[in-house]
């Protein structure tokens, strides 16, 4: 962090950035375009530090030789953010309880995904909506599937442990309902409970490699990831989506982001919410 050695690292060239522009595009999807330079810079010049290189360069081959995946896995980690909240975008909440669950009432198990899932808070809110909406019947009739390209975003979300200041929003009685609160040096925190992390498996995932064997769901949650790919990359993967879902299911997405642009089979509901046609099956 110090300048001192901000100074030792060699400025990104134009040809560098190309680089790894290609591969954040051609393993993740990312969209880097022209004027992202300084951020890929800022952000990827802390690993060059990190590993003390002294050149983009050299951290571009060291990531390119390394066979372990991780040093692909800590540049997508690097250059995603992944912001996120409890009840983030709490429309898309409110409508899980108020239009889908009561539309799967009366049907077996069925399984709810997360596609971008972070650090946790969006796979938890949904499964406190299902507990709020289905009472103790939820653990049996809801799985939630979690998953995320960065390991280390999943390790935090297992844990599920979060600073209190995270929930504030979150309504007292939910809070003792499903949270544990921190002792003595975790006093400030909260942990979810036992009973509400049985619900939800985390796995790691890349969006942009197949999926169709996850089967078919009633409900995705595919929200603020879409942001960072290229419009090619959007279609695809929302028709993919879209072949993910079961007939009458709904894909939701980041507010932020639209599906105006792209060709796709489903149905606009409301700002954010898409549904597959009822009773078409694949794409
Ligand atoms: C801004 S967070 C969104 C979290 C949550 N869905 C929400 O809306 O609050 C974006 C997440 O997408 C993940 N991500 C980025 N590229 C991905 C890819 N190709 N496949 C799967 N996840 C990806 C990042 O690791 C990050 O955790």
């Amino acid at each position: 962090m110090s300048s001192s050695a901000t100074a030792e690292v060699r400025p990104l060239t134009a040809r560098e950035f190309e680089q790894f522009r290609r591969l954040a595009y051609e393993n993740f999807g990312l969209d880097l375009r022209e004027g992202k330079q300084t951020l890929v810079a800022a952000r990827l010049g802390k690993q060059v530090q990190k590993l003390n290189f002294r050149s983009f360069n050299e951290y571009y081959r060291y990531v390119l030789e390394d066979r372990t995946g991780d040093a692909l896995r800590a540049l997508i980690d690097a250059l995603t953010t992944n912001h996120t909240s409890f009840f983030r975008e709490p429309a898309h909440f409110d409508f899980l309880r108020g239009t889908i669950l009561p539309g799967v009432r009366g049907r077996g198990r069925i399984a709810i995904w997360s596609a971008a899932c972070s650090t946790g808070e969006e796979p938890y809110s949904i499964a406190f909506s299902v507990l709020e909406e289905l009472g103790e019947a939820a653990p049996d009739k809801v799985h939630i599937l979690a998953t995320d390209i960065s390991t280390r975003v999943l390790a935090e979300a297992e844990c599920a442990a979060y600073p209190s200041a995270r929930f504030a929003g979150i309504p007292p009685q939910q809070l003792h309902r499903y949270l544990l609160r921190g002792e003595g040096r975790f006093k400030n925190w909260y942990r979810v409970k036992p009973e509400v992390r049985g619900m939800i498996e985390f796995r790691r995932l890349n969006l942009m490699e197949s999926f169709s064997h996850l089967g078919a769901f009633p409900v995705i949650f595919c929200r603020n990831v879409m942001i960072y790919f290229d419009r090619p990359t959007q279609q695809d993967l929302v028709n993919r989506l879209a072949a993910s879902l079961e007939p009458g299911g709904y894909l939701l997405i980041g507010h932020a982001e639209s599906l105006n642009a792209v060709r796709h089979p489903l149905q606009y509901i409301r700002p954010a919410i898409y549904k597959k046609a009822e009773g078409r099956a694949g794409r």
